[in-house]
């Protein structure tokens, strides 16, 4: 095995209180890797690590030493966690090439799942943003990783690459959507995002079709051009299907909505300045559609998946939408506009009734819908709303294992008088009061009886603060648990 890196990521199991060097098959080095072990009270405790300078001795500069807790505890998160955590130490060392050993297969893990695990990590802990770093915070900021690299101590080669490689492939779905989500408004527009899905369409070999200006009126899309019309960045939608391999009529397929404001003022009912500062991020729920299209053809997604994004930019200019204009939805719901702030609700609209046209089994939003849902649960836990309990569950067991906090709430039939409207069907607010729920009830208006779910991710789509595999900043929320959703959807 070539090392060729300026770090080695080793893993070590706790046994009792203390850490295991098994690995080190050298009696005197293992005896003294102990002794510095114990000096620096290094006991092998999940995401604890031990930075051991090597002097020449061995083909990498350093080795950090990663603890994984108890054997018997390390299930997917504890996994990635303590890769997160060796990523962070080797980076912080100023290591740029990591070479990290994979985990060994334990009693809750298989192998594959194991190795899958700690790549997916170690991938999204590398990550930073850095497409707008100048001469002045290139000097300063902590040092970069450039490359990963991996092996196993055990396990059939072939079985290695392609678990290696599907989590590769998951950490640069997450990475894609956090690029995304973190590239401000005015580089990161609707035609943008149209060219990005272009791509990763042509690259994953996926069908695309864009609607433009022209296209939306054809469709009678009128949401998502009354809510872009204020902006010089025209809106667009976008469709894109994944076909698995061998697929035929009665494949089953599901559907994923994004809600892909790329950046939102408020329009006329102005956000206040503190409210409007992390709005380029009001793209997240496509970002992660997006993303999750990226990798399905490297886990073998077993099901045709549409995704629909609805992207366009709330803005206030002569030609911007105003408070108590209405509009007709694709399906003649038609909708009466209280507040301009209220815009995300109104491009799902179409992109739901767009959606159940496309004759999916089922489909599920993703949205920063609401800051009610803030209110609710926290930034963290995504606000998860649904007509069918099967769906609910399905997500809410994908987002447990994907170690994405979610929590279903109700969709309260009784605050429906909240957002009826004077003079239309429906109005796009209904008050403080449950704003979460008035939201998601809103769009149920718009899902034409298909099992639909709806994840409200505002303020979870961005961490203040980093931890293990996430760094500070957009988070990409979302592509986990849709793709542990999909590959578990075959029945
Ligand atoms: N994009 C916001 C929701 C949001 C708030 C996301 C905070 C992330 C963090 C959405 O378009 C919005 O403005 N919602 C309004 C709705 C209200 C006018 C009914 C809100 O939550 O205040
Ligand atoms: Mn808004
Ligand atoms: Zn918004």
């Amino acid at each position: 095995m070539g090392v060729d890196a300026d770090a080695l990521v080793i893993p070590v199991i706790q046994r009792g209180d203390g850490p295991t060097f098994d690995s080190i098959s050298e009696e005197t080095l293992r005896s003294q890797i102990a002794g510095l072990a114990a000096d620096a009270e290094f006991t092998g405790s999940l995401g604890s690590t031990l930075l051991v300078p090597t002097l020449g001795e061995a083909p990498a500069r350093r080795i950090v030493f990663l603890g994984t807790g108890k054997e018997a505890d390390l299930n997917a998160e504890a996994v990635r966690r303590a890769w997160g955590a060796g990523v962070n130490a080797a980076r912080n060392a100023g290591a740029k090439r990591v070479f990290s050993m994979l985990p060994p297969a334990t009693g809750q893990l298989s192998p594959e799942a194991g190795i899958i695990a700690a790549v997916e990590a170690a991938g999204m802990a590398a990550y930073r943003f850095t497409a707008h770093q100048g001469t002045l915070k290139n000097a300063k900021t902590k040092p970069s990783i450039d490359s990963l690299t991996f092996a196993s101590a055990s396990g059939e080669a072939a079985t290695v690459e392609r678990a290696i490689a599907k989590g590769q492939a998951v950490a640069n779905a997450v990475n894609l959507a956090r690029d995304l989500s973190n590239e401000p408004g005015s580089v990161l527009t609707p035609v943008r995002v149209a060219e990005i899905a272009a791509g990763v369409a042509t690259e994953q070999g996926l069908e695309i079709t864009v609607y433009d200006n022209e296209g939306l009126v054809e469709l009678g899309a009128n949401a998502i051009l009354t809510v872009g019309q204020g902006s010089s960045n025209p809106p667009r939608m976008i469709h894109m299907v994944y076909q698995p391999e061998g697929a035929i009529e009665s494949t089953p397929s599901i559907g994923l909505v994004g809600k892909c404001i790329t950046f939102d003022t408020g329009g006329y009912s102005i956000k206040t300045t503190d409210g409007m500062v992390d709005m380029k991020g009001d793209m997240a729920g496509g970002a992660a559609v997006i993303g999750a299209m990226s990798a399905l053809r490297s886990q073998e997604a077993p099901v045709v998946v549409h995704a629909v994004i609805c992207a366009a930019e709330n803005m206030i200019s002569g030609d911007a939408f105003r408070p108590g204009d209405v509009i007709t939805g694709m399906n003649g719901v038609t909708m009466e506009i209280v507040s301009t702030d209220a815009e995300g609700r109104l491009v799902l609209a179409d992109g739901l009734v767009y959606m159940a046209r496309q004759g999916v089994r089922e489909m599920v939003d993703l949205a920063t819908l609401t800051g009610a849902k803030v209110v609710a649960l926290g930034n963290e836990t995504v606000g998860l709303f649904s007509n069918n309990d099967e769906l609910a569950g399905k997500l809410l067991k994908a987002a447990e294992f994907a170690a994405e906090p979610m929590w279903r709430m109700p969709l309260s039939e009784h605050l429906e008088p909240q957002i009826e409207a004077e003079i239309a069907d429906i109005k796009n607010t209904g008050g403080r009061a449950g704003g979460s729920i008035t939201a998601a009830l809103f769009l149920q208006h718009f899902c034409e009886g298909l099992p639909w779910a709806h994840l409200d991710i505002a303020g979870s789509n961005r961490a203040s603060k980093a931890s293990a595999y996430t760094p500070k900043g957009a988070t990409g929320v979302g592509v986990r648990t849709l793709l542990d959703y999909i590959r578990g959807s075959t029945s």
